[in-house]
């Protein structure tokens, strides 16, 4: 008989929130709990945990039903749509943002939220850790992702563990052709770096064990300007990564976000910043709308039950990443409106660029190319 395999969905949106885009209330976690609560008790979900992510509403579940399954979609919508009603009667802000659509059709990828799932048979023990963060993109996880499972110098079991030591395969989206590639490493990696160097637009989707082809790791990759064709909010991203026993330790996974590194999303979308890893109660956006934060809940997942979480960035072992992210924070801002703190002009996710060039358009000359200039300097002569 084949063994029952477990599927754990983590389905995310932002519904609105409190005092801008700061943090979710917690009035639109109780109603998504009630909604997946009633789903629990008839079964259509064996066990789910609500979080929040800054100002996104983290909906993770566990259940046998398997990937893109439309019941289970069906839920997680249910419950965005319950927490969007509660967002608009209090009136929070940005209220029903991210649900783009009001018809649903089996499946809520490609209507606002982003989603990572990943079915498996159970091991005797599983543990799994879910990311959750907020400003910034899907491609904020492409260099932890590569620490995780392809460098050494993080993952001592690559070196060490004959599970490990056959490598992993990187599933790598190209999220403007919509198309994947799958690549190896070790053998590989600097064809994996030479894509995932540019984590705006080749994400990091799926990472497989090479040992059995089990799945290790799986990263949300929707991007909203490009469903929407328009801004409409962030797509702050969600990631689940079985951990221990063949797969990278807990320790090892985490200590791939020790290094606060540089993400876009930052105010309005269009800022790098420091990637700062915090505990649940800090997982709120504050300073120029950030830093961009991730939050770490770790489970265990048993019968296809959530058994946990621990807040795993609950630790003062982080308390150093988190002063470099605020040195680094203060240095960035430093630049102000200027690139490389503001992004390039085609990664914003909005901007007046257009509009200025239009208005400047009969203001614009070509210099000319004699000596004097305009005010009458002369150009400098060479002497003997
Ligand atoms: C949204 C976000 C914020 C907003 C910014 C401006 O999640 O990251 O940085 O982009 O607060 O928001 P509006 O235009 O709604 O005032
Ligand atoms: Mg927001
Ligand atoms: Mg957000």
């Amino acid at each position: 008989m084949e063994k029952i395999k477990t599927t754990v969905s983590i389905i995310k949106a932002d519904i609105g929130s409190i005092a801008g885009h700061v943090v979710v209330h917690p009035d639109t976690i109780a109603a998504a709990t009630r909604v997946l609560a009633e789903a629990k008790a008839k079964g259509v979900i064996f066990d789910f945990y609500v979080a929040n992510a800054g100002d996104d509403l983290e909906l993770i579940m566990s259940h046998r039903k398997g990937v893109d399954s439309p019941e289970v979609h069906e839920v997680a919508w249910t419950a965005f749509r319950e927490a969007a009603k509660v967002a608009r009667e209090l009136g929070l802000y940005a209220a029903g943002q991210d649900l783009l659509s009001d018809a649903f059709s089996g499946n809520v990828r490609g209507l606002g939220p982003g989603v990572a799932e990943m079915e498996f048979h159970e091991r005797p023990s599983e543990p799994i850790a879910v990311f959750m963060v907020d400003k910034t993109e899907p491609g904020a996880f492409n260099l932890p992702m590569y620490r995780i499972f392809a460098d050494p110098f993080n993952t001592a079991g690559l070196v060490i563990d004959p599970k490990l030591h056959a490598g992993f395969t990187f599933e790598v989206y190209d999220v403007h052709e919509g198309k994947s590639v799958l690549l190896n490493a070790p053998e590989e990696i600097y064809d994996i770096l030479a894509l995932i160097g540019t984590p705006g637009r080749y994400i990091v989707r799926k990472v497989y064990r090479r040992f059995d082809n089990e799945i290790a790791a799986v990263v949300s990759v929707e991007r909203l300007s490009l469903i929407a064709g328009r801004y409409v909010g962030k797509d702050d991203p969600v990631a689940v990564l079985r951990a221990q026993a063949g797969f990278p330790a807990m320790g090892e996974i985490l200590e791939a976000f020790a290094f606060p590194h540089l993400v876009a999303g930052w105010m309005r979308g269009s800022h790098h910043g420091p990637l700062m890893p915090v505990p649940q109660r800090y997982s709120k956006c504050t300073r120029f709308d950030g830093p961009p934060r991730i939050v770490g809940l770790g489970f265990q997942v048993r019968n296809s039950k959530l058994i946990g979480p621990v807040d795993l960035f609950d630790d003062p072992a982080f308390d150093e990443t988190r002063r470099q992210a605020q040195v680094v924070a203060e240095y960035v801002r430093r630049h102000g409106p200027f690139m490389p703190h503001r992004l390039g002009p085609e990664e914003m996710e909005y901007t007046t660029l257009p509009d200025i060039l239009e208005k400047l358009k009969n203001r614009f000359f070509k210099p000319a190319k004699t000596a004097e200039s305009k005010t009458g300097v002369e150009e400098p002569r060479e002497t003997d």
